[in-house]
């Protein structure tokens, strides 16, 4: 779906790679007498594995079919050929062309582009105005907000985006779980325990509380249950009283909610949570049974799967109460009809990943041909501190608790690191949810991540506060330069190089980032740059160096980092304090 077209207006890296893939197609058509498509040759470029093997490579052994010639031979053949000095030199090894970027190609092309492009430098034209709609976080009403929903809500933003600096129209929808039967205990419980004032003042904490004290109490009085029921099918039938607690829950619990969302940066385009669908379900129940898809199972309403060897997927309970996956069906419909989507992203934990093929295959069942555009996005579990968490044993973590411990440890490390800070608290909330956020999305998404507060605050290991201080270091070299950044720079150094080709590479990491619907791409690419950000500042004096072009390119190789970072930080959720 994603294969950059040859036409566009992409990254600097990319357009090397076209002007190369040109090259090389005049010299093989010189040499050969063929004419090869320069944009079959541009998407075979590779990255060398070390860099003494240059800084890319095409495989010959691509040619050798058309050209009938052996890879080494055709290698050869087009090293020598290829003369074209303020581009590229060009070695032949193994079969591959190596290619050696110019220090006048980076001095010219790259870092000027990039300083050109400012704002707007590693965004792609992939989604054409496309619109992608993005179900996230979508936590559930009464239940604590637990690091559990950290995955889907941060990983959720981030693919949001990431696709909307590629192009799309994106609509955020927070599909809260804020329907089912559980709502009949819950207010049953409320009914009898509960206290207006004691719930108002200690919002979801209580409520979750008095849901708790329900189960325990109906292990030993099964009929709490019966009247539970009664309580949500009151619920259901539009009881007044019962509407308006429901209602009071929904607030107290996205009050919480949204506390955190704002600590991290989230909005919500639509908050249509599983409620909204109530009356939409019956027109999809229709059509199941029309289509014959629905069976009676033990009374209940299914459509069996088996020929797709799935479980089948539940519908209706036996007393005709509606299910999870009947009110993600009319979801996805009134999506679809609502937004026209070219796609509708679903970012949960694996666990639900069942849930999702067998919704995916009762859709297209059903005869939608917008089945094929659903995606379902899925991450491993969260540990803290090595810990397994779970509601039922009592240990989660909230969300809340976790950035405050961190927001907490930055202010004690922050008093001796820069006392002199002017707002220091805006700075530690900043770094602290930072780091959390950072550590979650470096690893791969379906990995389980443990979460070492220790590392996720390093000030000088791969984090968050070592990203964030690598550009608040860019923002106050700006300040303090006495030269500007040039547009006509002379790149000599090694360590000036190796900065402006890992700066050159940003919308590669983008690109497959949302291919592969992976923030972590986003987050090691961020890394690669502080690092040779780092590498660079540590040998080559920027503001006492030699002399003043010098001076102005190792600005101009600042600023171009401030940029790539500036641009980066954000797409994975992150703050950016120009001083810390
Ligand atoms: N509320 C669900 C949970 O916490 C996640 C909902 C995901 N979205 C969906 N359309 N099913 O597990």
């Amino acid at each position: 779906m994603y294969t950059i077209e040859y036409k566009g207006n992409f990254g600097v890296m990319i357009e090397l790679k076209k002007l190369l893939a040109e090259k090389i197609a005049c010299v093989v058509k010189e040499c050969f007498g063929v004419s090869m498509q320069t944009s079959d040759i541009f998407s075979s470029f590779e990255y060398p594995p070390d860099d003494s093997m240059g800084d890319l490579a095409y495989p010959c052994f691509k040619l050798s079919p058309v050209l009938r010639k052996g890879p080494n031979v055709i290698a050869q053949t087009i090293s020598e050929k290829f003369v074209y000095p303020e581009l590229a030199k060009a070695e032949a090894l193994g079969g591959y062309l190596n290619f050696f970027i110019s220090d006048d190609y980076y001095s010219d092309n790259i870092v000027p582009g990039i300083l050109k492009k400012g704002k707007d430098y590693g965004k792609l034209d992939l989604g054409k105005g496309g619109t992608v709609v993005l179900d996230y976080s979508s936590p559930n009403i009464c239940k604590p907000f637990h690091v559990g929903h950290l995955g889907s809500t941060v990983i959720g933003h981030s693919i949001k985006k990431l696709h909307e600096f590629v192009g799309y129209k994106c609509v955020g929808v927070n599909h809260l779980g804020d329907w089912g039967t559980q709502f009949g205990k819950q207010i049953l419980a409320y009914k009898m325990w509960g206290d207006k004032k004691t719930v108002e003042e200690g919002g979801v904490d209580e409520l979750v509380k008095l849901y708790v004290r329900f189960h325990q109490e109906a292990e030993d009085n099964p009929e709490l249950n019966d009247q539970a029921r009664l309580e949500f099918h009151k619920l259901e039938t539009g009881d007044k009283e019962n509407t308006e607690l429901w209602k009071w829950f929904v607030e107290l619990t996205l009050a919480e909610c949204n506390r955190s969302y704002s600590r991290l940066g989230i909005e919500f385009d639509s908050y249509a949570g599983e409620s909204f669908y109530t009356d939409k379900m019956p027109a999809q129940v229709e059509k199941l049974k029309k289509s014959g898809l629905l069976k009676i199972d033990n009374g209940a309403s299914i459509v069996d799967l088996s020929e797709y060897n799935m479980p089948p997927c539940l519908i209706l309970k036996s007393d005709g109460s509606t299910l999870y996956p009947t009110r993600d069906i009319a979801a996805a419909v009134y999506r679809y009809n609502t937004y026209k989507f070219d796609k509708c992203i679903y970012v949960t934990s694996s666990q639900q990943k069942l849930h999702f093929q067998q919704l995916f295959k009762v859709i297209e069942l059903m005869g939608y041909d917008f089945a094929d555009k659903l995606v379902h996005v899925s991450y491993g579990t969260i540990s803290v501190d090595g810990e397994k968490l779970s509601t039922r044993a009592g240990n989660a973590v909230l969300i809340r608790d976790l950035i405050d411990s961190a927001v907490t440890k930055v202010k004690e490390i922050m008093k001796e690191k820069s006392p002199d800070l002017e707002n220091p608290d805006e700075v530690a909330e900043q770094i602290g949810v930072g780091a959390v956020v950072f550590y979650y999305l470096m690893n791969d998404r379906i990995k389980d991540t443990n979460f070492v507060m220790s590392e996720a605050l390093s000030f000088d290991g791969n984090s968050g506060p070592y990203a964030q201080y690598t550009y608040a270091r860019t923002c106050q070299l700006l300040n303090k330069a006495k030269v500007s950044a040039t547009d006509k720079l002379v790149i000599k150094e090694k360590s000036e190089r190796d900065l402006a080709k890992v700066l050159s590479k940003f919308s590669e990491a983008v690109l497959s980032a949302v291919k592969d619907y992976e923030p972590s791409d986003v987050t090691r690419y961020i890394l690669d740059v502080c690092t040779a950000f780092n590498r660079f500042y540590h040998d080559c004096p920027i503001l006492n160096a030699e002399d003043e072009n010098v001076a102005a390119t190792r600005v101009a190789l600042t600023k171009a980092t401030n940029t790539v970072l500036g641009n980066a930080l954000p797409l994975i959720c992150m703050k950016t304090p120009t001083k810390i």
